[in-house]
């Protein structure tokens, strides 16, 4: 039985690419209405207007409280209040820890973090006045199961995020409102080809210490986040699971064990 989502109503944040994007198409193909949400919202109206039928697009800054507020309130005039959350926008500042500014920390944080509790609160509050709802926040293993240098603001944000998921995961449940985070590992997006091209990622050292052999595909995390949206996980809440190909479960170290091939 495949997991459906007919007449449910989706808000996807940093939907104009990459895992965002993936999500938004995930869920409106199981028969969610989906509005796609970015800064980007020439972007996020084209992709909707490609979809078709009652799909919309809509400008938000996760970083203004002002833009969070106008956005929802928008989506739940127009479009309905939702019944999945995902949060997906996210930024990153790579450099090494001890040169990082005030201000690269500030709006990492300010996105990745203070940005998800913005959208839990202005969503979380309607969905709760529903008693209905499910919000997917997407985290990183960075921060919460892995160590990686350089992303000392990133992996402090997505920390954050998996605390906060866990406080109102107990906190929302009784009242309808199931909350969970993911974790994915490498995925390739531009983000990570960026990351790439500036030498901050190698590719070889991330497919050859990734047990599944392969970054991770946008669609591994919209598949995940298409399940904890269903009422197919509806006993699962406050939970942070990894979509890793099992990096983060792999304590050998490469010379000491080959296991995968090769
Ligand atoms: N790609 C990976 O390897 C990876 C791994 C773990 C977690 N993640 C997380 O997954 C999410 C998506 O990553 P991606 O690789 O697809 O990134 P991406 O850079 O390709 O896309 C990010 C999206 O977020 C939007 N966005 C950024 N700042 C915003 C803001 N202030 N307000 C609204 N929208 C904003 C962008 O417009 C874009 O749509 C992020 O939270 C990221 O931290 C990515």
């Amino acid at each position: 039985m495949a997991v459906q989502l007919d007449g449910r109503i989706a808000l996807v944040t940093g939907a104009s690419r990459g895992i965002g994007e993936a999500v938004a198409r995930r869920l409106a193909a199981a028969g969610a209405t989906v509005a796609l949400a970015s800064r980007d919202a020439a972007d996020v109206e084209a992709i909707a207007a490609e979809l078709g039928g009652p799909h919309r697009g809509f400008a938000l800054d996760v970083a203004s409280t002002g833009s969070v507020e106008a956005c929802v309130g928008r989506v739940c005039a127009e479009v309905g209040v939702p019944h999945v959350l995902v949060n997906n926008a996210g930024i990153n500042r790579i450099g090494p820890t001890e040169a990082m500014s005030d201000e690269d920390w500030q709006a990492v944080l300010d996105v990745n973090l203070t940005g998800v509790f913005r959208m839990c609160r202005a969503v979380g509050a309607r969905m709760l006045d529903e008693g209905r709802g499910s919000i997917v926040n997407i985290a990183s293993i960075i921060g919460t199961g892995a160590g990686m240098p350089w992303r000392g603001p990133y992996g402090a944000s997505k920390a954050g995020v998996v605390g906060l998921t866990q406080v109102l995961g107990a906190e929302w449940m009784g009242r309808g409102v199931r909350v969970n985070a993911l974790l994915p590992g490498p995925v390739m997006t531009d983000m990570v080809r960026g990351m790439i091209e500036r030498g901050a990622v190698s590719e070889r050292n991330v497919v050859d210490r990734t047990p599944a052999g392969r970054f991770g595909a946008v669609d591994d995390v919209a598949d995940a986040v298409l399940l904890l949206a269903a009422d197919e996980s509806a006993f699962i809440t406050g939970q942070a699971i990894a979509v890793d190909g099992g990096y983060t479960q792999w304590a050998a170290s490469h010379e000491a064990s080959r296991p995968f091939g090769g």
